[in-house]
C-alpha cells in the first residue's frame, strides 16, 4: 500500500508510524522546511496513553515532560491562590505527568519514523493538484513539480487544511466559532517566574497565563472573549490580519490588563514564535471522499478549550491505520474509511461538546463575576487536596478523565 500524508504535526507522524509497522510505504509531505517546534503543553490523556504505550514511546514522552508543579489562580495583585497540584492516578487536574509541549511531541513521533526504510519526509512539499482520485488509484502534482499515484491520499494538515477546500465541497465542512481569540508566543524566564501554571482572570473577559517548559523559556496564552458586535469583528479582522496588526491589539486592550501584562507584551516583537487564533471548531459531514482522507484537527479541530486536540489526533491515526490494515490486497481503502469513521465519530462528537456557559465561566467580565470564579475555584482546589473526595468527584464527573475514554480496538498487524 503507497500512502500520501499531507502534514507533519502530531496526527501525520503518528498515523506514518502505525503504517509503516503494517508494512505500508509512506510519502509525507510538509509545507514548512524544517518539523515546526511552535506550540503550548498539550496533554496525552485517556487512550492517547495506551496508543503511545504501543509506540513504545512513553520514556521519550516523560523525557521531555514541561516540569509543571500543577495550576494556579493569580489575584489582581499577583498574589497566588486556589492551587491544583499536579497529580498522578485517575484524577484529571490541570497538569498531568504526560504533559509535553507539543512541538516536543512532534519532535517525538517524527524522530520515531524518520529512519525507517519504508517512511520518507519531504519538508518545504505540499501537494500543488489532485489530478485523480477514482477506483485506480489517487494522483496528484506536488509543488516539486512531480506527478505521482498512491492508493491513498491523508490530509492531517491541520485546522486550516488548503487541500481540504480543494478535496471537498462547501458545504461538508463547517466551522463553529466558540466566540473566544487565543495568542502564544514565548518569553525569556527570569528569576521570579515559578514552575506553576499561573493563571491570572483580568477583567473585562481577558486571561493571561504562564506556564514553563522544559527549556528554561515560559509560554505565554492569552484569550479574550469580544466585548460586543463591534469589537468581535475587530478581532476577527486582526486574527485574518499580520502579526504586526494582532500586537497592536494585543498592546491596545492588554496594557492596563494588570499582573504581568507589561511584561509580556514587551516581549511579543521579539518572540520567535507568535501564533493568533480564533477559537474554533471544525466539523465535516463525512472525513472521506474516495481515496481521499482528513484526519486530525483536519476532520474534527476541538478547540484548546476540550484539551483533547492531541489525543483526539493520536486515538484517529491509531484507528485509522487499523482499519486499513485489515483491507485485503487490492481492496478500496474506502471500506477502511468507512469503518473507521463508524468506529471513531461517536467519541469524536462527544469530545467537540462544549457547554455554552464554559467559555464566558472562564472569561469574568466584572469583579462580582471574577469573585465568583475564585471561589469555586478555591473550593475545587480544597477538594482536590483532599484524596478521596477527588476521587469520588472523579467517578461523578468522569468521562475524558478516566484511563480509558475511548476503548481501542486491538489490531493484529500491531501486536508484536
Ligand atoms: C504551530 C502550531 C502550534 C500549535 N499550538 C497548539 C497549542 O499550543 N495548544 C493546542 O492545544 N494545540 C496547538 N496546536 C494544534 C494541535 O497541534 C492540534 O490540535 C493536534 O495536535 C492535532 O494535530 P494535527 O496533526 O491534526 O494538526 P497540526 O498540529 O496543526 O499539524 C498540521 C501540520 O501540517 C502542516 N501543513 C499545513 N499546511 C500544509 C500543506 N498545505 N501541506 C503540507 N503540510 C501542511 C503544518 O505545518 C503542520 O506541521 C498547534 C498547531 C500548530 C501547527
Ligand atoms: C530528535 O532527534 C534529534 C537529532 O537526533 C535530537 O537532537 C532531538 O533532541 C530529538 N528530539 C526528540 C523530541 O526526541
Ligand atoms: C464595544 O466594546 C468596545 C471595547 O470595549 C467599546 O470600546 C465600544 O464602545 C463598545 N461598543 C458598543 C456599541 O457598545
Amino acid at each position: 500500500m503507497r500512502v500520501l500524508i499531507s502534514g507533519a504535526g502530531i496526527a501525520g507522524p503518528s498515523l506514518a508510524w502505525f503504517l509503516a509497522k503494517a508494512g505500508a510505504r509512506i510519502t509525507t509531505v510538509e509545507k514548512a522546511h524544517a518539523l515546526l517546534p511552535h506550540g503550548q503543553s498539550v496533554d496525552i490523556q485517556g487512550s492517547a496513553r495506551k496508543v503511545v504505550k504501543k509506540m513504545g514511546l512513553v520514556d521519550e514522552i516523560l523525557r521531555f515532560h514541561t516540569t509543571e508543579k500543577g495550576a494556579q489562580f493569580i489575584d489582581s495583585k499577583g498574589r497566588p491562590f486556589a492551587p491544583f497540584p499536579a497529580q498522578k492516578g485517575t484524577l484529571k487536574t490541570f497538569t498531568s505527568e504526560f504533559e509535553i509541549l507539543r512541538g516536543d511531541l512532534a519532535a517525538v513521533f517524527y524522530n520515531a519514523t524518520k529512519d525507517h526504510p519504508n517512511v520518507d519526509y519531504l519538508f518545504g512539499t505540499t501537494v500543488k493538484e489532485v489530478i485523480s482520485n477514482d477506483n485506480e488509484a489517487v494522483k496528484v502534482e506536488l509543488s516539486n513539480g512531480k506527478v505521482e499515484t498512491y492508493d491513498l491520499l491523508v490530509l492531517s494538515d491541520g485546522q486550516w487544511s488548503k487541500l481540504r477546500e480543494k478535496c471537498f465541497p462547501p458545504e461538508s465542512v463547517k466551522v463553529v466559532d466558540k466566540d473566544t481569540f487565543a495568542a502564544y508566543w514565548t518569553i525569556p524566564r527570569i528569576a521570579s517566574d515559578n514552575d506553576w501554571w499561573n493563571i491570572y482572570a483580568a477583567l473585562g473577559r481577558r486571561v493571561v497565563s504562564l506556564r514553563p517548559d522544559p527549556h528554561g523559556t515560559i509560554r505565554v496564552t492569552i484569550t479574550r472573549m469580544p466585548l460586543n458586535e463591534t469589537h468581535r469583528q475587530e478581532w476577527f479582522t486582526a486574527a485574518r490580519g499580520d502579526r504586526r496588526t494582532q500586537e497592536a491589539l494585543l498592546r491596545k486592550e492588554f496594557t492596563n490588563a494588570g499582573w504581568q501584562s507589561q511584561r509580556l507584551l514587551d516581549s511579543i516583537a521579539t518572540a520567535p514564535d507568535f501564533y493568533f487564533q480564533a477559537m474554533q471548531q471544525i466539523k465535516m459531514s463525512k472525513w472521506s471522499t474516495g481515496r481521499i482522507i482528513c484526519l486530525g484537527d483536519t476532520a474534527y479541530a476541538p478547540t484548546p478549550f476540550t484539551g483533547m486536540g492531541t489525543p483526539l489526533a493520536m486515538n484517529g491515526a491509531y484507528v485509522l491505520a487499523g482499519e486499513l490494515s485489515k483491507l485485503k490486497d487490492g481492496e478500496h481503502p474506502s471500506k477502511a474509511f468507512d469503518s473507521y469513521e463508524t468506529i471513531y465519530r461517536p467519541f469524536v462528537e462527544k469530545t467537540q461538546y462544549i457547554p455554552s456557559y464554559l467559555p464566558w465561566i472562564l472569561h469574568p467580565d466584572s469583579a462580582a463575576h471574577r469573585f465568583l470564579l475564585s471561589t469555586v475555584a478555591s473550593a475545587l482546589s480544597g477538594i482536590v487536596r483532599t484524596p478521596w473526595l477527588a476521587n469520588r468527584l472523579a467517578k461523578m464527573v468522569s468521562d475524558a478523565s478516566v484511563d480509558e475514554d475511548f476503548p481501542l480496538p486491538e489490531y493484529a498487524a500491531f501486536e508484536d
